[in-house]
């Protein structure tokens, strides 16, 4: 079974950018590919709508491919966050829907997730994180995702959701994903306290616990930006994010850069 992996497509943001069609070059990978499964780990787009309509369409557009899903922090930008969501949860390969099991071995269990500043530098107030704001930078989502808890319940109702799935499928081969990071080791730290500062809006360290608790084989994630395959603490890593135009890309072109970047494993 071919399973093909892309998070951070950030579609609005790179379209306008490249001015290129980033879904017509994705549908041209697909057809050429034609995984069985495509998993989109977070950041399709900005807004649940939008988001929404670019899965459903690649979905009807490969009938056969089986596209998973999970939501990232973009693509909950909206009013409502909760609202944003249960928007999403109507793409029928939203795993936050529940787990898909791919064959007799193997599940797939995620969501989106959300961070609860465990990733946190030293030096700063719990209450300096919560308003995201360095020197004159915001982080974006305190601007454009408003959920009804702090980052912090939101973190523990992903938490504990995903523990309900995993304890029901412990002892199966389990993929997990969610868009946040479950590894501090993922994340970069420069020294720059204006960047190492939003390390604390990068994920959770209790992703990474419940991963080593239930054995799960695979992780696939997002959110940072950069790419990263390999195994760690038994744990096949991926991180495979396309990421923005043009400062996070490899290539010149649209098509360079996605063909390029689409992982595909068998499992
Ligand atoms: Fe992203
Ligand atoms: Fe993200």
């Amino acid at each position: 079974m071919k399973i093909a992996i892309l998070s951070d497509i950030h579609e609005g943001l790179n379209r306008k950018r490249t001015q290129n069609e980033i879904m017509a070059v994705l549908n041209k990978w697909m057809e050429t590919n034609r995984p069985d499964v495509f998993m989109i780990s977070g950041d399709m787009t900005a807004g649940p709508d939008k988001s929404l309509a670019l899965l459903n369409k690649l979905q009807n557009d490969f009938a056969k491919t089986k596209i998973l899903f999970v939501h990232g922090n973009h693509d909950v930008y909206y009013e409502d966050s909760k609202v944003a969501n249960e928007k999403l949860l109507q793409f029928p390969g939203n795993l936050g829907n529940g787990p898909v099991e791919l064959n007799e071995d193997w599940v797939v269990i995620g969501d989106g997730g959300w961070y609860d500043y465990s990733f946190q530098i030293e030096g700063y107030t719990e209450e300096q994180f919560r308003i995201g704001t360095f020197n004159d930078f915001t982080w974006p989502d305190k601007q454009y995702a408003h959920w009804p808890g702090s980052d912090g319940e939101e973190t523990d109702r992903y938490v504990e959701k995903l523990e309900n799935w995993l304890k029901e499928y412990h002892g199966k081969n389990i993929i997990m994903v969610t868009h946040v990071v479950p590894f501090k080791k993922y994340l970069q730290l420069k020294g720059d306290p204006s960047w190492d500062f939003f390390n604390a809006m990068m994920g959770s360290e209790r992703f990474g616990e419940l991963a080593l608790k239930y054995g799960v084989k695979k992780y696939i994630f997002g959110h940072i930006h950069t790419r990263y395959h390999e195994h760690y603490n038994g744990i096949e890593i991926i991180c495979n994010p396309l990421g923005y135009y043009p400062h996070e890309w490899h290539h010149q072109t649209a098509e360079e850069e996605i063909f390029s970047a689409i992982k595909v494993i068998e499992i």
